[in-house]
């Protein structure tokens, strides 16, 4: 089917961008918000894009007149998805409240129209079953900044059609990103293979083996990581990793529940910069670091780094989705210097199943031995 028009609903951080790399790379869009105010507001941040791309070179005066000639906001979600070819949902993260959008939608949009929801963590089937047309329900999860981000997980759910998938596909990569398909499930790729890590991280710390600078410093410079976990975890926000963690943990089970040492900062209030503290202190006064325990960094790396390996097997064991996909997914969306499965590779099977083995004798199923290395 080729896709001539989108309507974007939302025109928050995320509905404003994919707008953006909708209009830029050809598509009329109509971009939908709850007031004029937030119509217009996301207009602004359309437009703040627009002057970085001129600024930068990247597009001429007559270019940013076309695309901003293709963008119109309005506050009637019936009226903007009436003749729309594509709808890509991108509003609060709640349920009921897509929930009630979707069914919307449903009955407003044509027939022939596509719908997808950019969540990053609602079940795609459950949101599909607002709507009389699940066969043409898709996720299409974009990362932010969306001009920036070059990753788009295309999320399938049990009824997605072929040529919806091809749609989404086809779409995506016109609007200039990499797309990797992943099954409906909890994190999809990039949210899920983040956690294990992370949690690792904290397990490791708070049983005493090394100090948060250890893990820190060992995963930049063995794991080649840009940030270390706790930096990182405080960059992005704790309130954002403990919700990510405690999504995983609700539906996945225990393997994924968040440690004490992330509940309790969250629960006081120390979620990160944001808050000018988390796991380290951004205030006038930066704390201390602690004594080092003389943990060794290559132990820490293969801790944290096979942790990311352990759970990329399972997705593949589970037909979530494709070491290739996989690859792509986390180097794109998470900034990892190598994906899971080329990690695999530098290590050799054979050390990472004794690795993994070794921790499962002595901590228990949370880390058993993937199918694909028995
Ligand atoms: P946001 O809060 O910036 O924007 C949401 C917008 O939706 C708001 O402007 C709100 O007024 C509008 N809205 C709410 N109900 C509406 C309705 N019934 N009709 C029309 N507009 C409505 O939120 P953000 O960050 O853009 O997130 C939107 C979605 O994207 C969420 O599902 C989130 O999980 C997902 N997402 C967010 C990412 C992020 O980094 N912020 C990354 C990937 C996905």
């Amino acid at each position: 089917m080729d896709i001539k028009k989108v309507a974007v609903i939302g025109s928050g951080l995320m509905g404003s961008g994919i707008a953006y790399v909708s209009a830029w790379n050809g598509y009329e869009v109509t971009m939908v918000d709850i007031n004029q105010e937030l119509v217009d507001k996301g207009l602004e941040s359309i437009r703040n894009s627009v002057m970085t791309g001129i600024d930068k070179g990247k597009m001429s005066i007559t270019e940013a007149e076309g695309l901003m000639g293709r963008v119109k906001g309005i506050v009637d979600t019936e009226d903007a998805v009436k003749d729309a070819d594509l709808v890509i949902e991108a509003i609060f993260e709640n349920m009921e409240v897509k929930k009630e959008v979707f069914a919307k939608i449903d009955a407003a949009a044509p027939e022939h129209a596509i719908l997808a929801s950019n969540t990053s963590s609602l079940s795609i089937d459950e949101l599909a079953t607002a709507t009389n047309r699940p066969d043409k329900f898709i996720g299409m999860h974009y990362f932010s900044p969306v001009p920036a981000m070059k990753l788009l997980e295309i999320v399938v759910g049990e009824k997605t059609s072929e040529d919806t998938i091809a749609v989404a596909k086809a779409v995506g990569e016109k609007q200039g990103k990499q797309t990797v398909l992943a099954k409906n499930s909890p994190g999809f790729i990039v949210n899920r293979l983040l956690m294990p890590g992370m949690r690792e991280a904290l397990l490791i710390y708070e049983r005493g083996e090394a100090t948060k600078e250890e893990i820190d410093n060992a995963m930049v410079s063995v794991g080649k990581a840009a940030m270390g976990p706790f930096a990182l975890g405080d960059f992005v926000g704790l309130d954002i990793a403990f919700n990510a963690m405690s999504t995983l943990y609700r539906e996945i089970g225990d393997c994924f529940k968040p440690p004490d040492t992330l509940k309790n900062l969250v629960d006081s209030g120390a979620i990160g910069m944001k808050s000018k503290k988390g796991f380290y202190d951004y205030g006038a006064e930066p704390s201390e670091p602690e004594k080092p325990k003389g943990a060794d960094p290559n132990w820490i790396a293969d801790r944290i780094l096979i942790a990311g390996v352990r759970e990329a097997m399972i997705l593949v064991d589970d037909g979530i989705a494709n070491k290739e996909d996989i690859n792509m997914a986390m180097k794109l969306g998470a900034a990892w210097p190598a994906g899971p499965f080329e990690t695999a590779e530098n290590y050799g099977m054979d050390k990472i199943r004794e690795h993994i083995s070794n921790l499962e004798k002595e901590f228990g199923e949370c880390y058993s031995v993937p199918k694909m290395l028995k």
